[in-house]
């Protein structure tokens, strides 16, 4: 069991380490996905689902967890990427951001209990995609 977790781990981290472009741009699509299914069930669209609003906010912890991890100095370009020289120029405040979200969503994962609720935690989390994107991620053409 312990020898199977230990592999998994390390595979996950060859591949973050051998491209890690691809796998934050994997990571913000999967955020991009979730925060589309909250969006849908804040405006009523769907009906709230209380496994789905602690899935989403999981999503969000991990990518805030993770993302960090994957700028290293080799990976301002290339890829397609959409990140921006700023965030090398600034990286305690970048990191900082997705220390915020990642906090931000585990206190959701622990507040919120129905829609009133997930509402406004949702409303709140992602105050963040904008914050971040404004000044570290390019805009689309
Ligand atoms: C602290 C910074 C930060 C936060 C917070 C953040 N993002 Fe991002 N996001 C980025 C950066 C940087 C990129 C560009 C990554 C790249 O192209 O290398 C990105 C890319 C994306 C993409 C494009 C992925 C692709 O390449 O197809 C989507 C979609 C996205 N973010 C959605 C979101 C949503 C939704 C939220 C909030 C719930 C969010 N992000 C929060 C920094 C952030």
């Amino acid at each position: 069991m312990l020898a199977v977790v230990a592999i998994a781990i390390g595979v996950t981290a060859v591949v973050a380490q051998s491209d890690p472009i691809a796998t934050r741009k994997q990571i913000m699509k999967n955020v991009g996905a979730a925060a589309k299914t909250g969006g849908g069930m804040a405006k009523g669209e769907a009906p709230y689902d209380q496994a789905k609003a602690l899935e989403i906010f999981a999503t969000f912890a991990d990518a805030g967890a993770k993302m960090p991890g994957l700028f290293p100095e080799d990976s301002k370009t290339g890829g397609d990427t959409a990140a921006l020289p700023a965030i090398w120029q600034n990286m305690a405040d970048f990191k900082g951001k997705f220390d915020k979200f990642a906090a931000d969503a585990k206190a959701a994962q622990a507040s919120v209990k129905d829609l009133d609720s997930f509402k406004s935690a949702f409303g709140g989390i992602t105050k963040n995609c904008g914050a971040c994107h404004e000044t570290y991620r390019a805009k689309k053409s």
